[in-house]
């Protein structure tokens, strides 16, 4: 079973996870994660933060000699932009974890909550997701994503303009991504029991990206207002490809598991909660009105968000994976993986 912790505050000295479970020699070298991480700092609208602080992780356990071991793997990235570490701040942020963080934690400076709230720590979300996407790219289960949609624009052309508008009038944008998972076995995840089914995990997973608003798969909210006739993918079975289906509006899961179809994925975002036209709000101290804290911040950040979907996904279905075939070391896991595909054929 794969787990992970991540600690670390977003202007704090650095970020650090540690992931558990991974099997033991799987190549792996920081400049994979390094890749990710780039990916994960791009996109039209992010903040000048993204331009200050180039991700880079150093990992400082549970490889050797560019291969796991089978023991934990501590990820470090270090914090470039921690200026603002020591910088009070009390005046209440809506659409943030500000006020009900403040009040649970009893707390009288919003910047220890936000520290910890803030999606900065999906930078080191993504570098635990690079290692799931390594393993998985071992069994050639490939995890990658799309923006469909920026505000209310479909069409890509206008998203540019989409956001140059939304920040010319101090405000932000959210949008739509789409995580696609090609290659996954069929009977990954089980029916057997609410929390192993992989729906439900990967709806999870998704949904805990900060600003995440909706999940859904396949066909998703679609299949409320149509008869079953157009929902349901026929079964067709033929010698060379096994079974199959003509359509694929169960987005790969059916039961809880893979059904061998590509899994699709749909998660929409809201807009970015801080808004350079600052929203009304209250101080925490003083409980007089005051207008909502502006820090540096981005405009719109579905492209970073879709890439952080692809990771928190990865980890999923490696779970799912290693669940299903076990083995400490990756050889192993590709043994078991083998017999199972022999036994489908
Ligand atoms: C990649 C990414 C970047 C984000 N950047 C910002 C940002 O610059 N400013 C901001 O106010 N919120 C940003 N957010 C959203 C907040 O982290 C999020 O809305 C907030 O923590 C409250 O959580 P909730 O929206 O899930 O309720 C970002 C989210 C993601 C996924």
């Amino acid at each position: 079973m794969l787990r992970f912790l991540t600690a670390g505050e977003s202007h704090g000295p650095a970020l650090v996870a540690i992931l558990e479970g991974c099997p033991a020699n799987l190549l792996l070298s920081e400049e994979e994660i390094n890749r990710e991480l780039e990916r994960r700092q791009q996109g039209y609208g992010r903040g000048k933060r993204m331009k200050l602080e180039k991700d880079k992780v150093e990992i400082t356990s549970g490889v050797r000699a560019g291969k796991t071991i089978g023991s934990p793997i501590a990820l470090r990235i270090t914090n470039r932009s921690t200026e603002l570490f020591d910088k009070t701040i009390t005046r209440l942020r809506p659409g943030h974890a500000d006020l009900a963080g403040a009040v649970k934690y009893n707390q009288k400076d919003i910047r220890n909550i936000l520290e910890r709230a803030s999606a900065r720590e999906t930078a080191v979300k993504v570098a635990v997701g690079a290692i799931a996407k390594k393993l998985l790219a071992e069994f050639r289960i490939n995890v990658f994503s799309e923006v469909l949609q920026i505000g209310k624009a479909k069409n890509k052309t206008e998203w540019k303009k989409a956001i140059d508008r939304a920040a010319e009038e101090g405000n932000t944008l959210g949008g739509i991504f789409e995580i696609t998972v090609t290659g996954a076995p069929v009977g990954l995840g089980s029916h057997v029991h609410w929390d192993r089914r992989l729906d439900g995990n990967l709806a999870r997973a998704v949904m805990a990206i900060p600003a995440i608003k909706g999940v859904e798969i396949g066909l998703g909210f679609g299949v409320a207002s149509l008869p079953g006739s157009k929902v349901h993918d026929e079964i067709f079975y033929s010698p060379g490809k096994g079974y199959y289906r003509a359509t694929n509006n169960a987005g790969g899961l059916e039961g809880g598991m893979t059904n061998g179809e590509p899994i699709i994925i749909r998660a929409a975002m809201k807009p970015i909660a801080t808004l350079k036209k600052p929203l009304k709000s209250v101080d925490l101290v003083s409980k007089k009105v005051c207008e909502a804290l502006v820090e540096r911040s981005d405009v719109c950040a579905v492209e970073p968000a879709a890439v952080i979907g692809e990771a928190v996904a990865a980890l999923e279905i490696a779970n799912a994976l290693l669940e299903k075939f076990g083995g400490d070391a990756v050889e192993d896991l590709k043994a078991s993986y083998k017999y199972y595909l022999s036994r489908l054929a």
